[in-house]
């Protein structure tokens, strides 16, 4: 009996949706078996293309790909220089790849192979903005009616390029000020509390974009509108202060899409200083990383929430679903709601309905992807190339975003 290999390493890039897309596609020696894995790096996704092309595919070629855990130690390890999101998102697209690849071989779902179901579905939290409280409630209400019983809420700061939600700037650029945005929010919830009740399950973001002193006031008045949890009070710079912020408030915390390296992590983790864990995958290196942390946050009271916007490509929302049904702290899953572009580009994309994510039972992570209709949509030209153009305070100072 010949034994399995790898016998090719393609990255595919598209943008069905204007979201660049990068995914791996790994193939063996036996006709027809492959897997996919999400390496998703939008802002840069040429960067990561290199890293597997130049780089990794050289190095798996050839290995049997069964050895998941050990060719992800040894890739990881591979550049002496590792972790950061160009490296770790070129590891996660072999890597979930190779999972892909183990659940066809075993003819099982991934999540069988992770321990198999803790639930049927993976309930799914809604964006609502809106330029006021009254557009924000009316999504609300827009998500409510379709079954929905977590919702993010963000509202636009009048004059400011706020987070999550379209607004116009003064001065002609994109301006932000983090005291208006301080004092709005906490109305917002108000509001949000009068109209829809203590039923509803509301989240917020800050999105890393305020003082940390700022932020642990905000959560504090937050406090009383019992937020299922409060994203990114600060940037990953600033998480020491997660532990003053830990004496001041019982407001929820989730922190962590910006993580690429443990330990950023694992202190927050173990100290308890954080209470759902809202890392991207495939920027901490794809599900070998992902289901250790996961296990990790378990022994600490503390719940997944993965990092889920249309960024993810399908294939990684695949890989989040995945975890989500398999682990017993899992807490909520960010949604994307797949647009018929995207649907057609990846056969299997995960089914939304009554507000959560439902998986399938088709062997590995049950979606695949249309080459053909990928081809359709190359990468758009993007003015600087897909970076985000800086935003500034009012005396240009530019700010985290
Ligand atoms: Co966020």
């Amino acid at each position: 009996m010949s034994q399995l290999r790898i016998t090719d390493v393609k990255v595919i890039c598209t943008a069905p949706n204007g979201i660049r897309l990068v995914v791996v596609k790994v193939l063996t020696s036996e006709p027809g078996l492959y897997g996919l894995g999400c390496a998703t790096f939008t802002q840069r996704p040429h960067a990561v293309v290199t890293a597997i092309e130049e780089y990794l595919k050289p190095f798996v070629l050839g290995r049997d790909p069964d050895d998941i855990e050990d060719i992800y130690q040894t890739a990881y390890a591979s550049s002496y220089w590792r972790s950061g999101p160009v490296l770790n998102n070129a590891l996660s697209g072999i890597d979930q790849a190779l999972w892909d690849i183990k659940g066809k071989r075993a003819n099982m779902p991934v999540y069988q192979l992770l321990g198999g179901k803790c639930r049927e579905c993976a309930p799914l939290y809604a964006h609502a903005s809106g330029r006021d409280f009254k557009e924000v409630e009316e999504n609300v209400q827009r998500w409510r009616e379709q079954g929905y019983r977590y919702i993010r809420a963000q509202v636009a700061v009048p004059g400011m390029a706020t987070y999550g939600s379209r607004s116009m700037s003064v001065a002609g650029r994109p301006t932000w000020e983090p005291t208006p945005y301080c004092r709005l929010v906490p109305r917002l919830f108000e509001h949000l509390r009068a109209t829809f009740g203590d039923e509803i399950e509301l989240l917020h973001d800050i999105h890393e974009r305020v003082p940390p002193i700022q932020a642990i006031g905000l959560a504090k008045e937050l406090e009383k509108y019992h937020l299922f949890f409060l994203e990114d009070p600060f940037a990953p710079e600033d998480i020491d202060y997660f532990r003053i912020l830990r004496q001041q408030t019982a407001t929820p915390i989730a922190m962590g899409e910006l993580f690429v390296n443990q330990n950023e992590y694992v202190p927050l983790i173990r100290d308890r200083l954080i209470d759902f864990i809202r890392v991207h995958i495939s920027d901490i290196g794809g599900l070998s990383m992902a289901r250790k942390l996961a296990a990790f946050c378990e022994f600490f009271g503390v719940r997944t929430a993965w990092h889920g916007p249309g960024d993810v490509s399908p294939v990684g929302h695949a890989a989040n679903l995945a975890l989500d049904i398999a682990c017993w702290n899992f807490g909520i899953q960010e949604q994307t709601v797949f647009p018929e572009e995207t649907r057609a580009v990846f056969p299997g994309c995960p089914e939304i309905r009554d507000g959560a994510m439902w998986p399938s039972d088709r062997p590995g992570l049950g979606i695949d992807i249309d080459e053909k209709e990928a081809a359709k949509y190359p990468f758009p030209d993007l003015p600087l190339n897909g970076s985000w153009a800086p935003i500034r305070r009012l005396d240009g100072t530019a700010i985290r975003q």
